[in-house]
């Protein structure tokens, strides 16, 4: 039976991560994955978590079932977080959370969830994203197209071709949105060009899927929010997808959630029980260990406040790295100006180097990018930062 079974292509970026293991050279730098690694070159181990999980620990809780909705303390911290301590949203009850595996899992469920609601389900993504996105919604029964963002030419955001493109869908059309730290450009709108894809979604009755993975890594967790809090404020029907792999480092517990913001707290609890379904039938119910840590975080003011502190310092470690790598580059007297990568936002900068260069990159210096030409700069440091900068150089 399985003749019929087709080899798949490695994923395109998980599948550079494991190459990347198991290159024997002594001499690489990944660049590939969105993880983020201290000066040391480590994936850290947060101080906050290791507190939250000492106090797990010690209440030497046993293993039992979370809801199928996962841990209360954590989907309503996950909401405060969303929207502010004192959203409107949350008061009404408008708003339903759910645990998720990761923020892929987030996406999962919700794409099932629209999938069941819609009679003709079509997804809009943009040009470029996420590998994952198309993939996820296709695999959820979407026919999945995409809206200009990126220029190429001028390498920076082309809004009124975006805003355009949008304007011209047909009602109910999911149209998923990078709320903070595109991925992969590291390009993200201006709040006042915020304000008008909110516009556009409501006047011509788009369904807007808010996908967050890097809340933090932006400008704070406040800031980052600021899409979601104007769509909040809009009286829409939206939804959002979040994750805490990198703001908690917590990239193997897959601890996300998936947000719907409805009309009114009726039509919530419909929704909510139609989430409840689509995860029971999937994999039953969320695993708790990553759930107790964020929830124990969110719900104690100082683990809150460390939480932050430890998300600042991550934060301004890229910034300097993003600063050092186009300096390096300056100096080596490169052909090409990266001082555009100071300007991006999070754990990508979208390099302009050619799936070609990047083939180069990788076979001749060991330095693993994503085809497309983004970089992971959240994995550069002092001591390789150099190192990579000479290596893009000479591809150049
Ligand atoms: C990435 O874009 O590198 C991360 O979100 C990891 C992943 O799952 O692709």
């Amino acid at each position: 039976i399985f003749d019929v079974v087709a080899q798949a292509p490695e994923d395109p970026i998980l599948g550079l991560n494991e190459a990347f293991k198991t290159d024997p050279r002594e001499k690489k730098v990944n660049l590939s994955i969105g993880v983020y690694c201290t000066e040391e070159g480590k994936v850290p181990l947060l101080n906050v978590v290791e507190k939250a999980e000492q106090k797990i620990l010690e209440e030497g809780a046993p293993h039992t079932y979370l809801p199928i909705s996962g841990l209360p303390s954590f989907t309503s911290g996950v909401q405060k977080l969303l929207f502010g301590e004192d959203s409107a949203l949350i008061k009404d009850k408008k708003a339903v959370t759910v645990q998720s595996l990761g923020g892929t899992g987030a996406l999962k469920v919700g794409a099932d969830f629209l999938a069941q609601v819609l009679p003709n389900p079509e997804a809009i993504v943009s040009a470029p994203t996420w590998q994952n996105h198309v993939a996820i919604f296709e695999q959820a029964g979407f026919e999945v197209g995409s809206y200009p963002y990126y220029d190429k030419a001028s390498g920076e955001i082309n809004f009124p071709a975006m805003l355009e493109s949008l304007k011209g869908l047909k009602e109910n059309t999911v149209v998923i949105l990078h709320a903070c730290c595109h991925n992969p450009t590291g390009l993200d709108l201006t709040q006042e060009q915020w304000a008008q894809v909110v516009d556009v979604c409501a006047a011509h009755k788009l369904i807007p899927f808010l996908d967050i993975a890097y809340q933090g890594f932006g400008d704070g967790l406040e800031e980052d929010a600021g899409a979601i809090r104007q769509f909040a404020a809009s009286g829409i029907t939206f939804l959002v997808a979040n994750s805490f792999s990198k703001s908690f480092s917590l990239y193997g517990e897959r601890i996300g959630a998936l947000t719907v913001v409805c009309h009114n707290s009726e039509e919530a609890s419909r929704v909510m029980s139609a989430l409840k379904a689509v995860i029971r039938a999937n994999y039953s119910n969320p695993p708790a260990h990553g759930a107790k840590i964020v929830g124990q975080v969110l719900n104690d003011p100082e683990l809150l406040a460390q939480w932050h502190a430890d998300l600042k310092e991550m934060r301004e470690r890229i910034k300097e790295m993003r600063r050092d790598l186009a300096d390096e580059l300056k100096a080596l007297g490169a052909k090409k100006d990266f001082e555009f990568v100071t300007r991006q936002k999070g754990m990508f900068s979208f390099s302009g180097l050619t799936p070609e260069q990047v083939q180069r990159l990788k076979d001749e210096f060991g330095v693993y990018a994503v085809k497309s030409g983004r970089i992971c700069v959240a994995s550069l440091n002092k001591g390789n930062v150099k190192y990579t900068a000479e290596a893009i150089k000479e591809v150049l």
